[in-house]
Order: structure tokens, then sequence, then C-alpha cells
């Protein structure tokens, strides 16, 4: 399968994917709560919530009283991030760029990635320049708190073609496959509806514990807890999420 270069240019647009499904929206709220359990935040604490999407998070923690920067590729998704932060009267800082280029300096006291939104690049060292730009971005000893996919599972419950009805009448069918070196895969989603089908291809590097802890240390962070899921249950084989608290050295 070929994989287009920065594919999250075409793939990120509503006329494709939204990360803010009914589904997801739902799930922000309990997700919040174990982040502000795990994280112990002080009110006014400021917060980068690193490839925000719609802000479903985002907008939670405005609410509670943090000082959120919500920082995404898609101008698509922060506009809608923008009406809805209007709708709801909330101040949020919302950034259009790069997570490869992250510019902030000693800004933030906890920093989050949330939904798989890491590992998207076919060069290993984009990743590292990504947690490396997060590490700089928070202040000393600062939080960062990610949650991708768990490769470890994936491995175990690997599943070559599926399918899914997104919405009535509207069918999702995926295709995936390992990567040659078996580091990542390499995805087809095919949107079908009466009237449209259109496709789009992906990668996604597989993080485990081991995987994921390395990228980390590499980056200046000291991984302090890992979990297999927001009701904090304990990581395994048996767990699709990889969710890491890890702690900046200084
Ligand atoms: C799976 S979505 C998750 C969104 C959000 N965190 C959530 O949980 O709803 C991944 C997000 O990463 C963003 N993204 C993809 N590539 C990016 C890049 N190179 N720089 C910044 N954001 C990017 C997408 O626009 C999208 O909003």
């Amino acid at each position: 399968m070929k994989i287009k270069n920065e594919w999250h240019k075409d793939f990120f647009q509503n006329s494709f994917y939204n990360p803010a499904s009914p589904v997801a929206i739902e799930r922000a709220p309990f997700e919040v709560r174990f982040i502000l359990k795990q994280l112990k935040l002080k009110k006014n604490s400021t917060i980068l919530d690193l490839c925000c999407g719609p802000a479903r998070h985002s907008l939670l923690l405005v609410k509670k009283g943090f000082i959120v920067t919500g920082y995404d590729f898609s101008k698509e998704y922060l506009k809608e991030a923008k009406a809805k932060a209007k709708k709801l009267k909330l101040d949020i800082n919302l950034i259009c760029g790069d997570m490869r280029k992250l510019k902030f300096k000693d800004e933030f006291d906890a920093a989050l990635n949330m939904f798989t939104s890491f590992g998207y690049f076919p060069k290993f060292s984009d990743d590292i320049k990504v947690l490396k730009g997060v590490n700089k971005a928070l202040k000393p000893k600062g939080l960062f708190l990610i949650d991708v996919i768990n490769s470890d599972f994936i491995i175990n419950n690997f599943k070559k073609t599926d399918w899914l009805e997104i919405k009535k009448g509207v069918f999702l069918l995926q295709e995936h496959e390992f990567t040659k070196d078996k580091k990542g895969i390499n995805n087809r989603w095919i949107k079908v509806s009466k009237n449209q089908c259109i496709e789009n291809t992906f990668f996604t590097r597989l993080y485990n514990k081991q995987t994921l802890s390395a990228a980390l240390k590499k980056a200046g962070f000291k991984p302090l807890r890992f979990w297999g899921g927001f009701d904090g249950k304990k990581l395994s084989i048996k767990t699709n999420r990889l969710i890491v608290l890890a702690q900046k050295n200084k």
C-alpha cells in the first residue's frame, strides 16, 4: 500500500473524517476526569492540548478553570473549536501549526496528546522532534499525558480488513498492513455512502510501553505511570490503549 507523504493534510478534513464523533464527544468528560485526577493541577494552570482537533477535551478543561492552548494542523477543526468556544462563552487560545514545529518555551504546566495523535510520520526522527518540542514547551517538571493505540494489542488482534457503519447509511471499510520493518501500520480507509466513495491512506507508527518510554526518554522525559484505559485499568496486551504520564526531567 502506498502512503502519501504528509497524508494528514488530506485526511483530517470534515469531508472525510472528524475525530469529534458523537461517541467520542460523549467519552470526553470521562477522559478529562481521569486526566485531571492524574495530573493534580492547580486552578489556572496552563495546559497545551497538542493535536486538539475540534477541542473536545480542551473546552472541558477551560470550563474547569484551566488556561488552555489548543494546537492543531486542521483549520477546519480549529474553526469548529472556535465556534463552540464562542457559543459556550469560553476563552481558549487556538493555534494552527504542525506538531513538528512547536515554538513554545517553558510555557505550560502540562501537555496532552489524545486519541492516537502521535506516530504519524514515516521518519522516527520526526516523532522525536514532536516530543522534544513538547518537552521544551513545558515548564521545569511539567507533565505530559499521551494516549495512543497499544501496539502489543494490535499485533495480537491484527485484522487485515474491517468495516463499520459510522452513521446510518455511511460505511467505513478499513484495510491494514504492517510495514516491512513491522514498526508501523499502513492503513486504507474507504468511506462509502449512497452517493459517494472516498478513500485515504495513512501511516501510524506502533508504540508499546517499551518503545514509547524509550522515545520519551530520548526527548528528555521520565515516564512515570502507564495505564491501559481511561478507567485506570492496568496496561496489558489485552488493552487497546496505551496511556503514559511522563515528566519533563528539568
Ligand atoms: C485522531 S485526531 C484527535 C483529535 C483530538 N485530540 C481528539 O481527541 O479529539 C488527530 C488530530 O491530529 C491533528 N494532526 C494531524 N497531523 C498533525 C500535524 N502534523 N500537526 C498538528 N496536528 C496534526 C489532526 O488535525 C487531528 O485533529
